[in-house]
């Protein structure tokens, strides 16, 4: 295989259809995300067409929905190298100087939890954004003096999970700006059924959507479900993930029948049992389940919104109807 690959220099295994990476390394693997991926298809043959670099990406929304592999598909669609940070990694203006001196021409610069960039560090961005250029403030006090440092043209992939949190003006040098939705269950099913031929398991069409149908719209749990599963059908089911194998799997993983995990549950339960459904702010909930407010807002909460488990109002959080069905509990009152 490792020869093969490596005699066969002018075409790759994912060229000739074989998907040899989870995350899928252009668009053509790339499933759902239609709309996004159609116009940033467009913006990329624009820009190569004459032959500037692409204008400031922002991809925004929960966690798992693929801000990343997007990131790398739209350097390698480019055909330009891409390095990657953080928002929290850039903590003096001196990191973000050395990681933009070293982008060549073109270059993806990609950002992930860019709402936590400093705000000094967002102040030298700036500039870098819009003219590529970097002020640079060397010594203290009396010596202070600024040196301007040019750069190549690049490109900024920003990642955030709400874009809400970003300052207006970083927002605004953004050209391009998409919010990545949830994944149907039919897309997420195509997903595992790609995923399950690249790690090489067997998994029937009914397993594949048994999964996706419970992977809460997520590529990132739907793939993580499956690895999980197939450890299950190797080790005590003979391999093969049948639908029988999925359904045992997701119930040993505490997923429920609608992909609700532990930690939702602990959430809805939690407004309904300790506090009659709410209303209940934010931090009094996180307090009472032990989770940390961040994570219950950036990670559990969309999907709950978004399905109807869950509302947010200007006095805390209530739960639905729904909710209350689920769980078969009768509303009181
Ligand atoms: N793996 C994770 N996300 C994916 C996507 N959107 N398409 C194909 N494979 C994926």
């Amino acid at each position: 295989m490792e020869e093969d690959r490596l005699l066969s220099s002018e075409s790759t295994s994912e060229d000739r259809g074989m998907e040899t990476s989870i995350r899928p390394s252009d668009f053509a693997h790339y499933i759902g995300q239609d709309a996004i991926k159609r116009n940033l298809k467009v913006f990329i043959q624009a820009a190569k067409e004459r032959q500037e670099p692409l204008d400031h990406v922002l991809l925004y929304g929960p966690p798992g929905l693929g801000k990343t592999t997007l990131a790398m598909i739209i350097a390698a669609e480019m055909g330009v190298g891409i390095r990657t940070t953080s928002g929290p990694a850039l903590e003096r203006a001196g990191d973000l100087a050395a990681v933009l001196s070293s982008l060549e021409a073109g270059d993806v610069l990609f950002i992930d939890e860019i709402h936590r960039l400093s705000r000094h560090v967002e102040e030298v961005l700036y500039p870098a954004m819009e003219d590529f250029f970097l002020d640079i403030v060397l010594g203290k006090d009396d010596t202070a003096h600024s040196v301007r440092l040019n750069l190549p043209p690049f490109t900024l992939v920003g990642a955030t999970t709400r874009a809400g949190y970003l300052s207006p003006p970083l927002r605004d040098r953004f050209g391009v700006i998409s919010r990545l939705q949830f994944y149907t269950p039919e897309e997420l099913s195509l997903i595992v059924r790609r995923t399950a031929s690249v790690l090489g398991t067997e998994i029937s069409e009914d397993a594949c959507l048994e999964i996706a149908r419970r992977s809460r719209g997520t590529p990132r749990i739907a793939n993580r479900l499956l690895k999980r599963i197939r450890d299950f059908a190797q080790v005590e089911m003979g391999g093969t993930i049948d639908r029988k194998a999925a359904r045992v799997g997701l119930q040993r993983l505490q997923v429920d029948e609608a992909g609700l995990d532990r930690v939702d549950h602990q959430l809805l339960r939690g407004i309904i049992e300790k506090f009659s459904g709410g209303p209940v702010g934010l931090d009094t909930l996180a307090a009472a389940i032990g989770e940390e407010r961040h994570t219950i807002e950036d990670v559990h909460e969309p999907y709950l919104l978004q399905s109807g488990y869950l509302q947010r109002t200007p006095r805390g959080r209530i739960v639905t109807d729904r909710a209350y069905e689920h769980f078969r509990i009768k509303k009181e009152g």
